[in-house]
């Protein structure tokens, strides 16, 4: 089973929509249509810069893929301030990430309100990345895979096998994020291959086509050793991914 690379820059709060569109374009630039035949090369702008990157991708042909940072699980109604998974589709949006730590951490999402967000992503047609990890404390005191197979089976529970072979679930270790501390590879291969075994023993053999990412602290330099463990799939890139060579020298881990 070939899992084809995964490599999603979140670009957090951060670029207005004109930034947006000079960084997915020198992103651009920076790529090779061989890139793109082994990488899926995914961006995740704020929510007012969607439009005006998918516009650039557009016009330019890139086979750049779009996503979002994060979504509301209703279609429509009284939600001031929300965004409904439909409009984003609309939007040509591919991906949506659900549970990102800071959902979590700073907004109090719980692994219900995420649950729904996933299913309400997989309903418009688009493909969630559930990101599920660990606060320091929580490693410090062995809780890791407690806390991290909690999280994927809250999202997980009750679907389809063939839905789950579909999707991306990113193992975003909380220590790690912004923090310039990455996991090492053995750590992150350690806890995303425990992630694999927990989605087969409900979803069997779906779990060698899921695509199970890392994230934190993710950059040019430390790629390509995750890369190289067997069942590292990609990365998702939060600081390294505003700079368009840095984030490009990333989805070319192997050169
Ligand atoms: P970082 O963020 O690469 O800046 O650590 C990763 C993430 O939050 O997805």
């Amino acid at each position: 089973m070939t899992r084809k690379d995964f490599i999603a820059g979140n670009w957090k709060m951060h670029a207005t929509h004109l930034e947006a569109i000079q960084m997915v374009q020198k992103l651009g630039y920076r790529l090779e249509e061989a890139d793109y035949d082994r990488v899926d090369v995914v961006v995740c702008p704020p929510f007012t810069a969607l439009r005006s990157v998918q516009t650039v991708i557009e016009a330019d042909y890139l086979p750049i893929q779009l996503g979002a940072q994060n979504v509301h699980f209703e279609e429509k109604g009284a939600y001031t301030g929300e965004i409904s998974p439909g409009m984003l589709a609309k939007l040509g949006v591919g991906y949506v990430i659900v549970g990102h730590s800071e959902r979590r951490h700073v907004f109090g999402e719980d692994d219900a309100t995420v649950a729904k967000k996933l299913r309400a992503v997989l309903a418009a047609g688009m493909t969630p990345i559930l990101a599920v990890g660990e606060t320091l404390e929580e490693r410090e005191a062995d809780a890791t895979e407690d806390v991290i197979g909690r999280q994927l089976d809250a999202g997980l529970r009750g679907l389809d096998t063939d839905v789950v072979a579909g999707l991306v679930v990113a193992y975003e270790p909380v220590w790690a994020i912004g923090t310039g501390r990455t996991a090492t590879n053995e750590q992150a291969a350690e806890a995303i291959g425990f992630l694999r075994e927990r989605i087969r023993a409900s979803f069997g053999d779906a779990a060698d086509a899921t695509r199970i990412l890392y994230g934190g602290s993710v950059n040019p330099g430390n790629i390509a050793g995750l890369m190289a463990k067997r069942d590292i799939d990609g990365a998702l890139v939060g600081g390294a991914s505003l700079d368009p060579d840095s984030f490009a020298s990333i989805v070319r881990y192997w050169v």
